[in-house]
């Protein structure tokens, strides 16, 4: 009798079995089973690749254990000792210190961009051998919006591969193949698996040589993801597009509401009209603007502490895109590692609180937040 499970099973092994000599030649010749060992490829693994893949209208993908594994296999795929990489100056602090402390003793240096100067005229920031520009379509953490139609037309015009984290919009709002990128990058641990339960990354690539390239890096630096967190992933994404709306439309009611708050000096939200990319946004999320925002306090630790012990729907846990609410401190926690001039240079100061809003009902987080910030 044979069993046919609607949802794939975990393949929890490490390793697969041969009947004999002539079925390891087919897996060679690449005609027969794909599958020889987890470390190169998985079922589960490979799910998710294509799955994201799809989404993301991409030739091909690797799953990475961790939105890092991600960046630096796509930086593997295009650089090797002796090239520069360019990288947006608003990015994750975890992505600048990959750049700044290990892949420089790789000989491999990096150079930043300001946001202003990421869809123009790259030229002065090139050197002889510049290979790609890295950017985030909504920067981490002050929400910037990069105009990617613009960023893949200056890369284009040197030759330069463009790089695109993809993780706070989600293909849901912003698909970067379809306006010239390259490779688009996403930490799963966020919106794609979105519960909080899963360490993950993708890397997805438009080309099919480079889809192959990043599988390659991807299993001889040993940087795939396992059977079972795959499957986390896999079943997360089933409800990417209704965690998302459901995400945007109760950040987009709390930007309003903090941004009439007097406690609150400032509001970083592409979705109210006076954020300063609104109209790119609005183009390029098809009018969903995301379930991130950041806001500024009064720049006293003591506000901040204050606030974070009063709220009870948004804990400070320093990641994001779960179900559940969420906020984190950048200057403590992803944005450490930059120097007091990088922070003040792109805008992360003592009084920034960044918000990762959740599906949960939104008059509860607007309860709890006026509450919080009342007192
Ligand atoms: C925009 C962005 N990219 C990449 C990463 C790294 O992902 P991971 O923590 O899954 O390695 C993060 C983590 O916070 C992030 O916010």
């Amino acid at each position: 009798m044979h069993i046919h499970p609607k949802i794939t099973p975990i393949y929890q092994s490490s390793v697969f079995k041969f009947e004999d000599l002539n079925e390891l030649e087919l897996y060679f010749g690449e005609a027969g089973s794909r599958y020889m060992y987890s470390r190169y490829a998985n079922p589960n693994s490979d799910e998710l690749a294509e799955a994201i893949s799809r989404l993301e209208k991409g030739a091909g993908a690797v799953a990475t254990g961790s939105g890092m594994a991600a960046i630096f296999a796509a930086i593997l795929c295009y650089c090797q000792a002796g090239d520069q990489v360019l990288c947006a100056q608003d990015i994750y602090g975890g992505s600048s210190s990959l750049l700044n402390q290990e892949l420089g003793r790789l000989g491999i240096s990096v150079g930043y961009v300001p946001f202003d100067d990421l869809s123009r005229d790259l030229t002065p920031y090139l050197q002889p051998r510049t290979r790609l520009l890295l950017c985030e379509t909504i920067s981490n953490p002050l929400l910037r919006v990069v105009g990617l139609r613009g960023a893949a037309e200056a890369c284009r015009a040197h030759g330069l591969k463009l790089v695109v984290d993809n993780t706070f919009a989600t293909p849901v709002l912003t698909r970067p193949f379809d306006h010239g990128a390259d490779l688009v990058v996403h930490s799963v641990t966020k919106y794609l698996a979105g519960h909080s339960d899963v360490t993950a990354g993708v890397a997805v690539a438009r080309a099919p040589e480079d889809a192959a390239r990043l599988r390659q890096v991807g299993s001889l630096f040993g940087l795939t993801l396992s059977p079972m967190e795959s499957w986390l992933a896999v079943r997360g994404l089933k409800t990417l597009r209704l965690r998302v709306q459901a995400h945007c439309h109760n950040a987009q009611a709390i930007a309003e509401f903090l941004s009439r708050h007097p406690a609150v000096q400032q509001v970083h939200y592409p979705g109210l009209p006076n954020h300063p990319q609104h109209l790119l946004a609005a183009d390029q999320g098809g009018t969903l603007f995301g379930g991130m925002l950041s806001c500024r306090l009064a720049d006293e630790a003591e506000v901040v502490n204050r606030f974070m012990r009063r709220t009870r729907r948004f804990p400070f846990a320093p990641s994001l895109a779960g179900v559940d609410s969420s906020l984190s401190y950048p200057l403590g926690t992803s944005h450490r590692a930059l120097t007091p001039e990088q922070q003040a240079e792109v805008g992360i100061t003592s009084g920034l609180v960044r918000l990762s809003v959740g599906i949960e009902p939104v008059e509860e987080l607007l309860a709890d937040l006026q509450q919080a910030l009342d007192s």
